[in-house]
């Protein structure tokens, strides 16, 4: 799958978002070494902290189906669905990311629908002087 085909993927699935409380839509796509894609929404809760983001649920749908190794993943949002410039991930998903990802992780940041347009951010790049599990051993 192509880049392109990626960020399309995240079209894709972001209108699948359960985003009831704040309206906004997220998608993501994540490209595995083995050519699989696992795609995730955000799905929201009455009682707010429950929500999960879009890129934590495609990277738990994947490490739960026995995928632990990632190249790259697509992300886009906007407020009623609609994607108007980039979408930074949060800062929880970035650590998500930094448990399973080396520092040649892709982060693609969807900023168009039409045509499909995207900015490539690094790991390293968005989360800098990261916490990572090489910190837990002696
Ligand atoms: N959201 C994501 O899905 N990913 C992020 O990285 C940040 C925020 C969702 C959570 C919530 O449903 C909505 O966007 C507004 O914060």
């Amino acid at each position: 799958m192509n880049d392109f085909e990626l960020c399309q993927a995240a079209i894709d699935i972001m209108k699948k978002a359960y985003a009831p409380y704040s309206d906004y839509f997220v998608g993501a796509a994540l490209l595995c070494v083995d050519g699989r894609v696992f795609t995730g929404c955000n799905i929201e809760n009455a009682s707010y902290t429950p929500t999960v983001c879009a890129e934590r649920t495609a990277f738990f749908k994947a490490v739960s189906e026995g995928e632990r190794r990632f190249v790259k993943i697509a992300v886009c949002g906007g407020k009623h669905g609609e994607i108007v410039g980039s979408f930074p991930p949060c800062g929880v998903c970035r650590q998500v990311m930094s448990e399973f990802c080396t520092d040649d992780f892709e982060i693609l940041y969807v900023t168009s629908e039409s045509p499909v347009a995207f900015e490539t951010h690094t790991l390293p790049e968005i989360l800098p002087f990261r916490f990572t599990p090489s910190h837990l051993e002696s």
